[in-house]
């Protein structure tokens, strides 16, 4: 990585008018980042898998400015001003700008939407931080005689990405990602996030559905940043940390040999973990609501007695996410339509799947 912030340095950039547009997914993580350092630093490493339809859709437009120093930015969401987005994206434009000089030498104008309603309860952060990060690699490609190759794009890309938002890391790739330093995967690293080599992927992962339940619409009431912090004063954060890194190779073993009941039995352990450590840190939080825990426990039933492995995660928030091959799309979702949409808001669900990745769009 270093060598590639060594050779953006030297980059002589003459500003000039621009434009690029890229489209990044949502991601769901199977084990899960939940603790980091300064710098955007993760406590532990984690993998998780890109989704199809749920997404951020980005456009970006520069132009050359005076160079005071300042950020200067002009920020539409879905069409429309979002003053709390645009400080967010100044307060991380103002993070990189020793880094990227021409952040100051220019103008912005930033139009992004989500492919999902605004008020699902689905975090947007990994999808938009991550369409952002690119357009910013893409502006500094045209700036610069000389273009990154490919692999040092993504790289780049999921290292601004991660300084965004930790999980964004992980959403410039399509399938498997892996991001924070893991003995199981080479070349992993806390700084960006690298693909899972697909051919170490058994075929029964290669297809997965993932349709999540929106249990509650509104935003969470405790951050995911908020969360992270209470993870420096957690009584069991070594332990956690310890079991997320070795976890790292149990679910290595199991992409590679298509143990689906392995599978299911470690992400679901994986997401009660997580809440687990909410409901444990100092204050303690809740975030999942009595109808989460009513659909978790109708799939339980409803995948011990029907025989169909579908299994469940949560993110940091109370929808679940019924995760399953997609060959039981017709049976699970003629399950959630019987049973589990009287647990959701408006009876609304998502239907999603393991996706390719992001797109430029022209
Ligand atoms: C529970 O990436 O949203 O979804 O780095 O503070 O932006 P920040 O946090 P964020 O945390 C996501 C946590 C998680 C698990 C995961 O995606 O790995």
């Amino acid at each position: 990585m270093q060598n590639i912030l060594d050779k953006i340095k030297e980059i002589k950039i003459e500003a000039s008018k621009g434009k690029s547009t890229y489209s990044a997914p949502s991601n769901i993580a199977l084990i899960k980042y939940w603790g980091k350092y300064k710098n955007q630093i993760p406590a532990n490493p984690s993998i998780s898998f890109s989704l199809d339809h749920s997404k951020s859709t980005t456009s970006f437009e520069y132009q050359p400015k005076k160079n005071d120093g300042e950020i200067s930015i002009d920020f539409l969401f879905e069409g429309e001003k979002n003053d709390a987005f645009k400080e967010r994206i100044v307060k991380y434009f103002e993070s990189l700008k020793a880094l990227l000089p021409m952040l100051t030498m220019h103008h912005f104008r930033i139009s992004s939407s989500n492919s999902f309603p605004h008020s699902s309860g689905i975090a947007s952060s990994a999808s938009s931080m991550s369409a952002l990060a690119m357009n910013i690699v893409d502006m500094l490609n045209q700036l610069s005689s000389q273009a990154l190759v490919p692999a040092d794009f993504l790289k780049l890309s999921s290292y601004l990405a991660r300084l965004g938002s930790g999980s964004a890391a992980r959403s410039v790739y399509g399938g498997f990602a892996v991001w924070g330093a893991s003995e199981f995967f080479e070349n992993s690293s806390d700084l960006f996030a690298i693909p899972a080599d697909s051919q170490e992927i058994h075929p029964v992962f290669q297809n997965l559905n993932d349709d999540i339940l929106i249990i509650e619409k509104g935003m969470k009431q405790v951050s995911s940043s908020a969360g992270h912090n209470l993870m420096n004063t957690h009584p069991f954060a070594s332990a956690r940390f310890d079991l997320a890194r070795s976890r790292m190779g149990e679910m290595k073993e199991i992409l590679r040999s298509g143990n689906l009941e392995e599978f299911g039995k470690l992400v679901e352990n994986e997401a009660l973990m997580l809440h687990s450590m909410m409901m444990t840190s100092n204050p303690s939080y809740i975030l999942f609501k009595p109808n989460t825990i009513a659909a978790i426990e109708s799939i339980w039933d409803y995948r011990n007695s029907e025989n169909v492995p579908v299994f469940f995660t949560l993110d940091a928030g109370a929808n679940v996410h019924l995760i399953y091959p997609v060959e039981y799309e017709t049976k699970v979702r003629s399950f959630i339509d019987s049973n589990l949409v009287v647990y959701c808001e408006n009876a609304a669900y998502l239907c999603d799947k393991l996706g390719h990745g992001p797109e430029k769009i022209n």
